[in-house]
């Protein structure tokens, strides 16, 4: 079983890694195809590794068996004597000879031995290559059999095995061959995509990998086969895939091509030092144009490898900060293909909003695909069933939210019914008091920057409603603050959480107005952090428990596991034992014992499909417990039986 652990994420993207025989794989990872003969390979895998910051290669195993002086080499010294190299190393079946060659004349249950016998880290299943091509009843036939050889390989072979996912283009194979391989695969790769990817068909990639994904366990790794091209690593990361493996860099180095994130350039029409990569910096590429075949194609492969290398990193960063969209928005700038790629990932965001983190620190618009990412959708969707605030009036207007507007933005009408003030955003009116949340309230747009045009539209006439209610001096803020807590509290723990808006008073900055926080008779219950989330105190918590039915909020924490938590440490996924499945990264949660005793709050890393699942890594990072932070021991003492975990 494969320990794969999640440490950090942006929707179905994540920062994980697991271990090898051979050591520590990080993902997301390119493993490099390395040729099983060191005499007919341009970069040494040690080199890969040190020089280029890609520790794990992938090779054929199929190569080495076809080969007899390969064969008796790698069974007398392991695929790492073969290799001269001591890090992970998965290896391939054959399949992908199946595909070129039509025919590959060795048995599965023959290269799977092999693979073990000559110490594969990860070894993979013969499947059979299902084309693009292929109808329907063939698709079939090609999962079918993958399927009983991959359970079959399980019963062989006790090391790390890659089952592979097939189907073709029939979206329901693709679930299927996903369900099955997750069954018993530890890693699950996708496969019988390379002649869409040759082909630039980002479109059907992004449905069939859609297609899978309520197929693919989360407790494994998602390898896809064949993509080497930087250009598409951004997409693959952002629809989950966690592993890359490619011949790439020396397939396309061996007609001169070179690799850019932005696309391939053809070596001989480069006149400018346009790379500015370390080798490119010491053999600017218009001299590179002019070496000697075989050097010019070793600086290309190792120019290519590093540009690689350095997009997977930029992947990863971007997954740490959350703006894996952006960059997958930004490369489809490059290439049509991948813009209508992403297209298709948006129109099935579906699959992806369960991930989709509560909110994010920055919401920058890099394409007109951005305002349909799917944290706006499940916004404009949740949007649709807000109920506070809603009245009789309703009035469109800009009102900024700054230190002192308030004061004049009357928040009931005369008869003591609430206005609605529905503000413009980039994605349509939002109430006044939902304008802080993600991504509203972050937003970065083209229109903060657009000059103000003289003949554009006039400011809106006030509504009848409002100048029925703009007179007098009363000041509004009080109220607004009210109205924006009950607001906030419904948007995250739904319409029963308003109740405690009565009992709190809210508190906002001097210098930008934002809440900060809420606070009752004896402290602090909540904290606004970024994208208005409010977050409870420990004190906040015994109010929301009280207050919400179960399990709304909660995660519910094996017996175990309490006396940690209660301590305040982290909540290991593998002591998740359920609670409120529409939490999702990020968001707050009330960490209960199975009888609905409050121990804790904290912070979701993993969404709740996740957790239970990965037997390694934390689900919830405690942000409150019962007796950090001074809090008064009476407050344990009222929570019904929380004592008795002393
Ligand atoms: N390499 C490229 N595509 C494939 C595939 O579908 N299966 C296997 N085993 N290897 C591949
Ligand atoms: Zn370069």
């Amino acid at each position: 079983m494969i320990d794969f652990e999640i440490l950090e994420r942006d929707g179905i993207a994540r920062i994980g890694r697991f271990t090898t025989p051979h050591g520590t794989i990080s993902t997301p990872a390119l493993l490099p195809v390395v040729h099983p003969d060191p005499a007919r390979q341009p970069i040494h895998p040690t080199e890969i590794a040190g020089e280029f910051g890609l520790p794990a290669v992938i090779t054929s195993s199929y190569i080495a068996w076809r080969t007899p002086k390969l064969r008796s080499r790698a069974l007398s010294e392991g695929i790492h004597g073969l290799l001269g190299f001591s890090g992970p190393v998965m290896t391939d079946s054959g399949a992908f000879q199946q595909h070129a060659y039509g025919s590959v004349e060795v048995a599965p249950e023959e290269i799977l031995d092999f693979q073990s016998r000559i110490g594969s880290d990860i070894a993979t299943v013969l499947d059979i290559f299902v084309e693009p091509t292929s109808g329907r009843a063939e698709a079939e036939r090609g999962v079918a059999t993958t399927e009983t050889r991959a359970r079959e390989a399980r019963a062989r072979r006790d090391g790390l095995l890659a089952v592979p996912v097939q189907g073709g283009l029939f979206g329901e194979l693709r679930e299927r061959s996903a369900t099955s391989a997750s069954e018993v695969g530890d890693v699950l790769a996708v496969g019988g995509v390379v002649p869409l990817l040759e082909q630039y068909r980002f479109g059907e990639l992004a449905q069939l990998l859609i297609a899978a994904r309520p197929g693919l366990a989360p407790e494994h790794p998602v390898h896809l086969f064949g993509t080497g091209h930087p250009l598409s690593f951004a997409f693959a990361a952002l629809l989950g895939v966690d592993l890359f493996d490619s011949s790439s860099y020396h397939k396309f180095a061996r007609r001169g091509a070179l690799l850019f994130p932005e696309g391939t350039v053809p070596c001989e029409e480069v006149r400018e030092p346009i790379c500015s990569c370390r080798l490119c910096a010491v053999h600017p590429l218009p001299k590179v144009a002019e070496m000697p075949a075989a050097e010019r194609e070793l600086h290309i492969a190792r120019h290519n490898l590093l540009a690689c290398s350095v997009e997977i990193a930029r992947v990863r960063q971007a997954i740490r900060e959350g703006t894996l969209w952006e960059l997958a928005e930004r490369r489809a700038a490059a290439h049509p293909a991948l813009l209508a790629g992403l297209k298709q990932v948006v129109r099935g965001a579906r699959v992806l909003v369960p991930a989709e983190p509560v909110a994010r620190r920055s919401f920058r618009a890099a394409s007109p695909l951005s305002s349909m990412r799917p944290g706006v959708i499940r916004f404009l969707a949740r949007l649709r069933n807000f109920q506070s605030g809603r009245g009789p009036y309703r009035i469109r207007a800009r009102v900024p939210l700054t230190p002192g507007s308030l004061r004049h933005i009357p928040a009931h009408g005369p008869d003591g019914s609430p206005i609605l003030w529905e503000c413009p955003t980039p994605i349509g009116p939002v109430p006044l008091e939902l304008t802080e949340l993600y991504p509203v309230g972050c937003w970065v747009g083209v229109e903060e920057f657009e000059p103000p045009s003289g003949s554009g539209p006039a400011p809106e006439a006030p509504a009848p409603e409002e100048e029925a209610v703009a007179a007098g001096d009363t000041d509004w803020t009080a109220a607004w603050t009210e109205r924006q807590v009950a607001g906030l509290l419904e948007w995250q723990y739904g319409p029963d959480a308003t109740a405690l808006a009565t009992r709190v008073t809210g508190e906002r900055s001097r210098r930008t107005a934002r809440l900060r926080g809420a606070s009752g008779p004896d402290g602090r219950w909540f904290v606004f952090g970024p994208g208005a989330i409010p977050r409870p105190t420990w004190r906040g918590a015994v109010e929301l428990h009280r207050t919400l039915g179960y399990p709304r909020a909660r995660i519910v924490v094996d017996g175990d596991a309490v006396p940690f938590v209660l301590q305040g440490k982290s909540l290991f996924s593998r002591f998740v034992r359920g609670g409120d499945s529409s939490l999702v990264p990020e968001a707050p949660a009330l960490l209960v014992d199975p009888d609905d005793r409050l121990l804790a709050v904290g912070r979701l890393l993993l969404a709740p499909y996740e957790m239970g699942r990965l037997t390694r890594g934390v689900a919830v990072r405690v942000t409150a417990h019962a007796k950090d932070r001074g809090e008064r021991m009476e407050e344990e003492a009222e929570v019904p039986g929380y004592v008795g975990y002393g």
